[in-house]
């Protein structure tokens, strides 16, 4: 699962004792390499689905890998937001060597209080929903939906609830027990919690906003065939 020029277990610890921001800083040199990266793969049949747009904007973009595919499906612009100056900083050298001519910006901002009105016509999250507190995922589909222009779409994946008698749900639901004692005790906060927005929280959040919500199954081939491809059309003139 971890790549050898990764992160050690011992840097994993010192980043997630920091702090959300901080801990991307450190984690940014090697980010690429590490399982949190959202893998191509999944990207591209996501970002296929979600056809040439004009305009589009990717939130937590990290290192920028959704930005490198969306550079050549957009016409116009593509921007990136993450709270990681380091992890901008990574963005910024790998996406402006990606294929395509599209100009595209990084901006230092909170996924939760974008600057961004009727402005583009796809937004898209990759891999950062365990980011956003459950309590703050109204807010967070609302800043989209207002970035988005009418007809616009909001593109993701996601899953479905895991039962809770997989294995995966005890792993999920003890490390979140972990990170819930962790931010108890120390801060600044590290926000990092498993099985957020997933259906159909999401699909209801989205609803309640005025989106309308196209779920895909089976969009994805071994090993991703879990994931569900969401693609929400933000409706109104
Ligand atoms: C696991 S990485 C995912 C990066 C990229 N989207 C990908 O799929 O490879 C999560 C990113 O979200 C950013 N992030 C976390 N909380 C954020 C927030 N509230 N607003 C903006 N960015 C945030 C982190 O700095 C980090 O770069």
């Amino acid at each position: 699962m971890f790549h050898p020029d990764g992160p050690s277990l011992g840097e994993l610890i010192v980043q997630a004792l920091s702090s959300t921001d901080r801990g991307y800083d450190l984690l940014a040199p090697k980010f690429e390499v590490t399982p949190f990266r959202t893998p191509d793969a999944v990207l591209k049949v996501a970002l296929d689905a979600a056809g040439e747009v004009d305009t589009a904007l990717d939130l937590c973009c990290g290192t920028g890998a959704a930005m490198r595919h969306l550079r050549a499906r957009c016409r116009r612009l593509v921007v990136g937001v993450d709270r990681s100056a380091g992890m901008l900083a990574e963005a910024h050298k790998r996406v402006a060597e990606a294929p395509g001519a599209t100009p595209f910006a990084l901006v230092r901002g909170d996924a939760l209080a974008l600057p961004f009105r009727r402005a583009f016509d796809l937004v898209t999250c990759f891999g950062a929903f365990g980011h956003i507190p459950v309590r703050d995922e109204p807010r967070f589909v609302e800043q989209i939906a207002r970035a988005l222009r009418p007809g616009g779409c909001f593109v993701f994946v996601t899953t479905d609830p895991i039962p809770w008698w997989h294995p995966v749900w005890w792993m999920a639901r003890g490390f979140n027990a972990a990170m819930h004692l962790r931010n108890a005790l120390r801060k600044p906060e590290f926000v990092m919690y498993y099985l957020t927005f997933q259906l159909p929280r999401a699909t209801a959040l989205l609803e309640q906003a005025g989106f309308t919500v196209e779920t895909r199954r089976g969009a994805f081939s071994r090993p991703y065939g879990r994931l569900v491809l969401v693609i929400a059309r933000r409706e109104g003139a």
